[in-house]
Protein backbone atom coordinates (compact mmCIF):
# COMPACT_ATOMS: atom_id res chain seq x y z
CA UNK A 1 0.00 0.00 0.00
CA UNK A 2 1.44 3.41 -0.90
CA UNK A 3 1.53 6.26 1.61
CA UNK A 4 1.27 9.92 2.47
CA UNK A 5 4.46 11.82 1.93
CA UNK A 6 5.80 14.23 3.69
CA UNK A 7 8.25 16.27 1.21
CA UNK A 8 8.80 19.27 3.29
CA UNK A 9 7.86 20.87 6.92
CA UNK A 10 8.01 24.34 6.98
CA UNK A 11 8.62 26.19 10.50
CA UNK A 12 8.43 30.06 12.26
CA UNK A 13 8.21 30.79 15.90
CA UNK A 14 6.86 27.34 16.47
CA UNK A 15 8.43 26.70 19.84
CA UNK A 16 11.92 26.59 20.33
CA UNK A 17 12.46 25.84 16.56
CA UNK A 18 14.26 27.93 14.41
CA UNK A 19 12.95 29.30 11.40
CA UNK A 20 13.84 26.56 8.97
CA UNK A 21 12.21 23.99 6.40
CA UNK A 22 13.17 20.46 6.46
CA UNK A 23 12.84 18.13 3.65
CA UNK A 24 12.21 14.22 4.31
CA UNK A 25 12.82 11.16 2.18
CA UNK A 26 11.04 8.31 1.65
CA UNK A 27 11.89 5.79 4.28
CA UNK A 28 12.97 6.32 7.93
CA UNK A 29 14.18 9.78 8.75
CA UNK A 30 16.02 9.71 12.43
CA UNK A 31 16.20 12.83 14.32
CA UNK A 32 18.51 12.32 17.38
CA UNK A 33 20.21 14.54 20.03
CA UNK A 34 19.98 15.73 23.51
CA UNK A 35 17.58 16.46 26.29
CA UNK A 36 15.63 20.09 25.05
CA UNK A 37 17.00 20.05 21.59
CA UNK A 38 13.48 20.59 20.41
CA UNK A 39 13.07 16.52 18.91
CA UNK A 40 9.57 16.41 20.27
CA UNK A 41 8.50 19.76 19.64
CA UNK A 42 9.40 18.37 15.98
CA UNK A 43 7.02 16.27 15.56
CA UNK A 44 4.50 18.05 17.43
CA UNK A 45 4.69 21.12 14.66
CA UNK A 46 5.11 17.73 11.56
CA UNK A 47 1.93 16.23 13.43
CA UNK A 48 -0.07 19.37 13.64
CA UNK A 49 0.65 20.29 10.01
CA UNK A 50 -0.07 17.02 8.56
CA UNK A 51 -3.92 16.40 10.32
CA UNK A 52 -4.55 20.36 12.23
CA UNK A 53 -4.52 18.02 15.86
CA UNK A 54 -2.84 19.03 18.07
CA UNK A 55 -3.65 18.16 22.24
CA UNK A 56 -2.26 21.66 23.31
CA UNK A 57 -5.26 22.86 24.91
CA UNK A 58 -3.84 26.95 25.10
CA UNK A 59 -2.17 27.44 21.82
CA UNK A 60 -0.06 30.24 22.86
CA UNK A 61 2.28 27.31 24.61
CA UNK A 62 2.64 26.45 20.79
CA UNK A 63 4.26 29.43 19.96
CA UNK A 64 8.08 30.81 20.66
CA UNK A 65 8.41 32.52 23.78
CA UNK A 66 8.60 36.74 23.19
CA UNK A 67 6.30 36.38 19.73
CA UNK A 68 2.48 37.04 18.84
CA UNK A 69 2.20 34.36 16.44
CA UNK A 70 3.76 30.68 14.92
CA UNK A 71 3.08 28.93 11.88
CA UNK A 72 3.93 25.56 10.17
CA UNK A 73 3.86 24.46 6.66
CA UNK A 74 3.87 20.63 5.40
CA UNK A 75 4.25 19.95 1.73
CA UNK A 76 2.81 16.44 1.20
CA UNK A 77 1.61 13.96 -1.46
CA UNK A 78 -1.27 12.06 -0.92
CA UNK A 79 -2.97 10.46 -2.97
CA UNK A 80 -0.53 11.16 -5.88
CA UNK A 81 -1.35 14.46 -5.10
CA UNK A 82 0.58 17.43 -4.02
CA UNK A 83 -0.94 19.83 -1.66
CA UNK A 84 0.24 22.87 0.85
CA UNK A 85 -1.44 22.19 4.35
CA UNK A 86 -0.63 25.27 6.87
CA UNK A 87 -1.23 26.35 10.14
CA UNK A 88 -1.04 29.46 11.69
CA UNK A 89 -1.34 29.88 15.61
CA UNK A 90 -2.59 32.83 17.49
CA UNK A 91 -3.88 34.09 20.79
CA UNK A 92 -6.02 31.36 21.48
CA UNK A 93 -6.79 31.33 17.34
CA UNK A 94 -5.73 28.34 15.00
CA UNK A 95 -6.13 28.81 11.04
CA UNK A 96 -5.68 26.12 8.98
CA UNK A 97 -5.24 26.60 5.01
CA UNK A 98 -4.82 23.99 2.47
CA UNK A 99 -3.38 25.29 -0.91
CA UNK A 100 -3.77 28.57 0.02
CA UNK A 101 -7.64 27.95 0.48
CA UNK A 102 -8.92 28.87 4.28
CA UNK A 103 -10.43 25.48 5.73
CA UNK A 104 -12.03 24.36 8.85
CA UNK A 105 -10.84 21.73 11.14
CA UNK A 106 -12.72 18.69 9.87
CA UNK A 107 -11.81 19.53 6.22
CA UNK A 108 -8.12 18.58 6.43
CA UNK A 109 -7.55 14.97 5.24
CA UNK A 110 -8.14 12.64 8.18
CA UNK A 111 -5.46 10.16 7.75
CA UNK A 112 -2.19 11.54 7.57
CA UNK A 113 -0.25 10.61 10.15
CA UNK A 114 -0.30 8.78 13.36
CA UNK A 115 2.33 10.03 16.33
CA UNK A 116 3.69 7.70 18.76
CA UNK A 117 5.23 8.85 22.20
CA UNK A 118 6.65 7.60 25.44
CA UNK A 119 3.36 9.61 27.07
CA UNK A 120 1.12 6.86 25.49
CA UNK A 121 1.85 4.79 28.20
CA UNK A 122 -1.32 7.09 30.21
CA UNK A 123 -3.54 5.00 28.08
CA UNK A 124 -2.54 2.08 29.34
CA UNK A 125 -2.00 3.18 33.74
CA UNK A 126 -3.88 6.37 33.46
CA UNK A 127 -7.87 7.13 34.44
CA UNK A 128 -10.95 5.84 31.54
CA UNK A 129 -10.44 9.48 30.19
CA UNK A 130 -7.62 9.07 28.28
CA UNK A 131 -8.53 6.07 26.83
CA UNK A 132 -12.05 7.58 25.43
CA UNK A 133 -9.98 10.45 24.19
CA UNK A 134 -8.05 7.94 22.43
CA UNK A 135 -11.17 5.69 21.03
CA UNK A 136 -13.12 9.55 20.50
CA UNK A 137 -10.10 10.92 18.84
CA UNK A 138 -9.49 7.76 16.45
CA UNK A 139 -13.45 6.99 15.38
CA UNK A 140 -13.40 10.89 14.56
CA UNK A 141 -10.96 10.75 12.41
CA UNK A 142 -12.48 7.50 10.44
CA UNK A 143 -15.63 9.23 10.60
CA UNK A 144 -17.00 12.78 10.47
CA UNK A 145 -20.89 11.64 11.42
CA UNK A 146 -19.05 10.43 14.74
CA UNK A 147 -17.23 13.27 15.27
CA UNK A 148 -20.38 15.44 14.61
CA UNK A 149 -22.26 13.32 16.55
CA UNK A 150 -20.10 12.93 19.31
CA UNK A 151 -19.90 17.19 19.80
CA UNK A 152 -23.30 17.27 20.19
CA UNK A 153 -23.86 14.78 22.73
CA UNK A 154 -20.75 16.20 24.64
CA UNK A 155 -22.74 19.61 24.58
CA UNK A 156 -26.06 18.34 25.23
CA UNK A 157 -24.51 16.63 28.60
CA UNK A 158 -22.85 19.81 29.81
CA UNK A 159 -26.21 21.71 29.10
CA UNK A 160 -27.69 18.73 30.74
CA UNK A 161 -25.88 18.99 34.19
CA UNK A 162 -26.37 23.18 33.86
CA UNK A 163 -30.43 21.88 33.74
CA UNK A 164 -29.64 19.63 36.66
CA UNK A 165 -27.57 22.25 38.90
CA UNK A 166 -30.45 24.23 38.53
CA UNK A 167 -32.59 21.66 39.25
CA UNK A 168 -34.88 22.01 36.53
CA UNK A 169 -36.19 17.89 36.89
CA UNK A 170 -39.49 19.39 34.43
CA UNK A 171 -36.97 19.94 31.37
CA UNK A 172 -35.30 16.33 32.04
CA UNK A 173 -37.40 14.15 29.23
CA UNK A 174 -36.44 16.47 26.81
CA UNK A 175 -32.92 16.67 27.61
CA UNK A 176 -33.11 12.78 27.88
CA UNK A 177 -34.79 12.10 24.61
CA UNK A 178 -31.67 14.21 22.83
CA UNK A 179 -29.12 12.05 25.25
CA UNK A 180 -30.65 8.88 24.45
CA UNK A 181 -30.43 9.35 20.56
CA UNK A 182 -27.30 10.62 20.39
CA UNK A 183 -25.55 8.63 23.50
CA UNK A 184 -26.86 5.38 21.32
CA UNK A 185 -25.77 6.15 18.16
CA UNK A 186 -22.30 6.63 20.19
CA UNK A 187 -22.58 3.18 21.76
CA UNK A 188 -23.30 1.55 18.45
CA UNK A 189 -20.40 3.18 16.47
CA UNK A 190 -18.18 2.29 19.43
CA UNK A 191 -19.17 -1.35 19.46
CA UNK A 192 -18.91 -1.74 15.55
CA UNK A 193 -15.72 -0.15 15.55
CA UNK A 194 -14.33 -1.90 18.50
CA UNK A 195 -14.35 -5.50 16.59
CA UNK A 196 -11.77 -4.30 13.78
CA UNK A 197 -9.62 -2.12 16.54
CA UNK A 198 -9.22 -5.20 19.22
CA UNK A 199 -8.25 -7.47 16.14
CA UNK A 200 -5.47 -5.35 15.07
CA UNK A 201 -4.46 -4.40 18.15
CA UNK A 202 -4.20 -8.24 19.23
CA UNK A 203 -2.08 -8.65 16.31
CA UNK A 204 -0.17 -5.70 17.07
CA UNK A 205 0.47 -6.47 20.29
CA UNK A 206 2.03 -10.16 19.22
CA UNK A 207 3.96 -8.80 16.30
CA UNK A 208 5.73 -6.45 19.21
CA UNK A 209 6.63 -9.65 20.82
CA UNK A 210 4.43 -9.98 23.48
CA UNK A 211 3.97 -13.66 24.58
CA UNK A 212 0.48 -12.36 26.29
CA UNK A 213 -2.67 -12.00 25.10
CA UNK A 214 -3.96 -8.44 24.38
CA UNK A 215 -7.78 -8.48 24.31
CA UNK A 216 -9.84 -4.64 24.14
CA UNK A 217 -13.61 -4.27 25.67
CA UNK A 218 -15.50 -1.57 25.99
CA UNK A 219 -16.86 -1.16 29.77
CA UNK A 220 -20.20 0.60 28.93
CA UNK A 221 -22.18 2.58 31.85
CA UNK A 222 -25.05 1.84 30.23
CA UNK A 223 -26.22 -0.08 26.63
CA UNK A 224 -28.52 0.94 23.87
CA UNK A 225 -31.41 -0.85 24.79
CA UNK A 226 -31.66 0.30 28.13
CA UNK A 227 -30.24 3.79 28.16
CA UNK A 228 -33.63 5.72 28.38
CA UNK A 229 -34.51 3.46 31.76
CA UNK A 230 -31.08 3.60 32.81
CA UNK A 231 -31.61 7.40 33.44
CA UNK A 232 -35.03 7.73 34.81
CA UNK A 233 -33.84 5.36 37.57
CA UNK A 234 -31.47 7.77 38.55
CA UNK A 235 -32.88 10.81 38.28
CA UNK A 236 -33.03 11.63 42.31
CA UNK A 237 -29.22 10.90 42.23
CA UNK A 238 -28.61 13.34 38.88
CA UNK A 239 -30.63 15.89 40.70
CA UNK A 240 -28.46 15.66 43.95
CA UNK A 241 -25.26 15.92 42.14
CA UNK A 242 -26.04 17.87 39.35
CA UNK A 243 -24.03 15.41 37.03
CA UNK A 244 -25.22 13.27 33.91
CA UNK A 245 -23.87 9.82 35.58
CA UNK A 246 -24.60 7.55 32.88
CA UNK A 247 -23.99 7.25 28.71
CA UNK A 248 -21.26 7.13 26.90
CA UNK A 249 -19.25 9.86 28.20
CA UNK A 250 -18.69 7.58 31.28
CA UNK A 251 -17.43 4.38 29.65
CA UNK A 252 -14.25 2.76 29.25
CA UNK A 253 -11.79 1.15 26.77
CA UNK A 254 -10.82 -1.68 28.86
CA UNK A 255 -7.21 -3.29 28.33
CA UNK A 256 -6.34 -6.65 29.61
CA UNK A 257 -3.22 -8.33 29.24
CA UNK A 258 -2.76 -12.09 29.91
CA UNK A 259 -5.84 -12.11 31.63
CA UNK A 260 -5.54 -9.58 33.78
CA UNK A 261 -6.40 -5.23 33.89
CA UNK A 262 -3.52 -3.72 32.38
CA UNK A 263 -3.84 -0.53 34.00
CA UNK A 264 -3.37 -2.19 37.10
CA UNK A 265 -0.94 -5.29 36.57
CA UNK A 266 0.82 -4.70 33.22
CA UNK A 267 4.85 -3.77 34.12
CA UNK A 268 5.67 -0.22 32.42
CA UNK A 269 7.63 -2.00 29.25
CA UNK A 270 4.64 -4.00 29.01
CA UNK A 271 2.33 -1.02 29.23
CA UNK A 272 4.46 0.75 26.62
CA UNK A 273 3.73 -1.75 24.29
CA UNK A 274 0.48 -2.53 24.62
CA UNK A 275 0.17 1.77 23.80
CA UNK A 276 2.37 0.91 20.76
CA UNK A 277 -0.34 -1.50 19.63
CA UNK A 278 -2.95 0.54 20.27
CA UNK A 279 -1.08 3.23 17.87
CA UNK A 280 -0.43 0.09 15.33
CA UNK A 281 -4.14 -0.24 15.40
CA UNK A 282 -4.82 3.18 15.04
CA UNK A 283 -2.61 3.08 11.65
CA UNK A 284 -3.74 0.19 10.25
CA UNK A 285 -7.31 1.67 10.73
CA UNK A 286 -6.61 4.95 9.35
CA UNK A 287 -5.10 3.11 6.38
CA UNK A 288 -7.79 0.87 5.96
CA UNK A 289 -9.91 3.54 6.14
CA UNK A 290 -8.01 6.06 3.69
CA UNK A 291 -6.18 3.76 1.56
CA UNK A 292 -2.88 4.99 1.96
CA UNK A 293 -0.22 4.53 5.14
CA UNK A 294 -0.18 7.45 7.41
CA UNK A 295 2.98 9.05 7.80
CA UNK A 296 4.46 7.51 10.83
CA UNK A 297 5.91 9.86 13.95
CA UNK A 298 7.89 8.06 16.71
CA UNK A 299 9.15 9.73 19.59
CA UNK A 300 11.61 8.55 21.74
CA UNK A 301 12.04 5.08 20.18
CA UNK A 302 14.24 3.94 23.03
CA UNK A 303 12.43 4.68 25.46
CA UNK A 304 11.13 2.36 28.14
CA UNK A 305 11.87 -0.42 25.85
CA UNK A 306 13.91 -3.45 25.94
CA UNK A 307 16.20 -4.53 23.01
CA UNK A 308 14.14 -6.51 21.29
CA UNK A 309 10.88 -4.17 21.85
CA UNK A 310 13.08 -1.55 20.69
CA UNK A 311 14.10 -3.61 17.15
CA UNK A 312 10.37 -4.40 16.61
CA UNK A 313 9.36 -0.58 17.04
CA UNK A 314 12.21 0.12 14.49
CA UNK A 315 10.96 -2.81 12.04
CA UNK A 316 7.37 -0.77 12.45
CA UNK A 317 9.30 2.25 11.08
CA UNK A 318 11.22 0.35 8.24
CA UNK A 319 7.77 -1.41 7.13
CA UNK A 320 6.07 1.89 6.31
CA UNK A 321 6.54 4.51 3.31
CA UNK A 322 7.73 7.12 5.79
CA UNK A 323 8.41 7.51 9.36
CA UNK A 324 10.00 9.95 11.53
CA UNK A 325 11.79 8.53 14.16
CA UNK A 326 13.21 10.76 16.86
CA UNK A 327 15.58 9.82 19.93
CA UNK A 328 18.52 10.48 22.21
CA UNK A 329 20.42 8.15 20.08
CA UNK A 330 20.56 7.77 16.07
CA UNK A 331 18.16 5.22 15.01
CA UNK A 332 19.96 2.45 13.05
CA UNK A 333 19.14 2.27 9.38
CA UNK A 334 17.42 5.72 8.53
CA UNK A 335 17.72 6.59 5.33
CA UNK A 336 18.46 10.35 6.50
CA UNK A 337 19.56 11.69 9.69
CA UNK A 338 19.08 14.91 11.40
CA UNK A 339 21.23 16.01 14.55
CA UNK A 340 19.29 18.04 16.61
CA UNK A 341 20.56 21.00 18.75
CA UNK A 342 19.04 24.16 20.32
CA UNK A 343 16.03 24.28 18.09
CA UNK A 344 17.92 23.17 15.19
CA UNK A 345 18.35 20.20 12.76
CA UNK A 346 21.41 19.85 10.94
CA UNK A 347 21.41 16.71 8.47
CA UNK A 348 24.21 14.46 8.58
CA UNK A 349 25.83 11.41 6.03
CA UNK A 350 24.17 8.06 7.16
CA UNK A 351 26.23 6.34 8.67
CA UNK A 352 25.57 3.24 6.79
CA UNK A 353 26.93 5.19 3.64
CA UNK A 354 29.84 6.13 5.17
CA UNK A 355 30.09 2.15 5.89
CA UNK A 356 29.59 1.56 2.24
CA UNK A 357 31.85 3.71 1.63
CA UNK A 358 34.57 2.59 3.25
CA UNK A 359 33.83 -1.17 2.26
CA UNK A 360 34.46 -0.12 -1.51
CA UNK A 361 37.40 1.68 -0.59
CA UNK A 362 38.87 -1.57 0.73
CA UNK A 363 37.75 -3.44 -2.23
CA UNK A 364 39.09 -0.93 -4.72
CA UNK A 365 42.58 -1.16 -2.18
CA UNK A 366 42.37 -4.92 -2.81
CA UNK A 367 41.72 -5.25 -6.11
CA UNK A 368 44.44 -2.38 -7.10
CA UNK A 369 46.96 -4.58 -5.05
CA UNK A 370 45.43 -7.58 -7.38
CA UNK A 371 46.29 -6.00 -10.13
CA UNK A 372 49.66 -5.11 -9.28
CA UNK A 373 50.76 -8.57 -8.06
N1 LIG B 1 6.69 28.26 23.47
C1 LIG B 1 7.99 27.97 23.63
N2 LIG B 1 8.91 28.94 23.37
C2 LIG B 1 10.24 28.67 23.50
N3 LIG B 1 10.74 27.49 23.89
C3 LIG B 1 9.86 26.50 24.15
C4 LIG B 1 8.46 26.70 24.04
N4 LIG B 1 7.84 25.55 24.37
C5 LIG B 1 8.82 24.68 24.69
N5 LIG B 1 10.04 25.23 24.56
C6 LIG B 1 11.35 24.61 24.80
O1 LIG B 1 11.63 23.67 23.81
C7 LIG B 1 12.69 22.85 24.29
C8 LIG B 1 12.73 21.54 23.55
O2 LIG B 1 11.67 20.71 23.93
P1 LIG B 1 11.48 19.26 23.31
O3 LIG B 1 10.45 18.62 24.14
O4 LIG B 1 11.22 19.32 21.87
O5 LIG B 1 12.90 18.57 23.56
P2 LIG B 1 13.39 17.12 23.15
O6 LIG B 1 14.48 17.25 22.17
O7 LIG B 1 12.23 16.29 22.76
O8 LIG B 1 14.01 16.60 24.53
P3 LIG B 1 13.91 15.17 25.26
O9 LIG B 1 15.05 14.36 24.72
O10 LIG B 1 14.14 15.53 26.69
O11 LIG B 1 12.58 14.58 25.01
C9 LIG B 1 12.49 22.77 25.78
O12 LIG B 1 13.70 23.12 26.41
C10 LIG B 1 11.41 23.80 26.07
O13 LIG B 1 11.73 24.62 27.16
MG1 LIG C 1 11.23 14.75 23.65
Amino acid sequence: MRGVHLESLSTLNYRNLAPDTLSFPAGVTGVFGENGAGKTNLLEAAYLALTGLTDVTRLEQLVQAGEKEAYVRADLDSGGSLSIQEVGLGRGRRQLKVDGVRVRGGDLPRGSAVWIRPEDSELVFGPPAGRRAYLDALLSRLSARYAQQLARYERTVSQRNAALKSGEEWAMPVWDDTLVKLGTEIMLFRRRALTRLSELAAEANAALGSRKALVLALTESTTPATYARDLGGRRAEELARGSTVTGPHRDDLSLTLGGFPATEYASRGEGRTIALALRRAELELLAERFGEKPVLLIDDFSAELDPARRAYLLELAASVPQAIVTGTERAPGAARTFRAHAGRFTPEHAPQAELDTAADLTEAKNEANEVNA
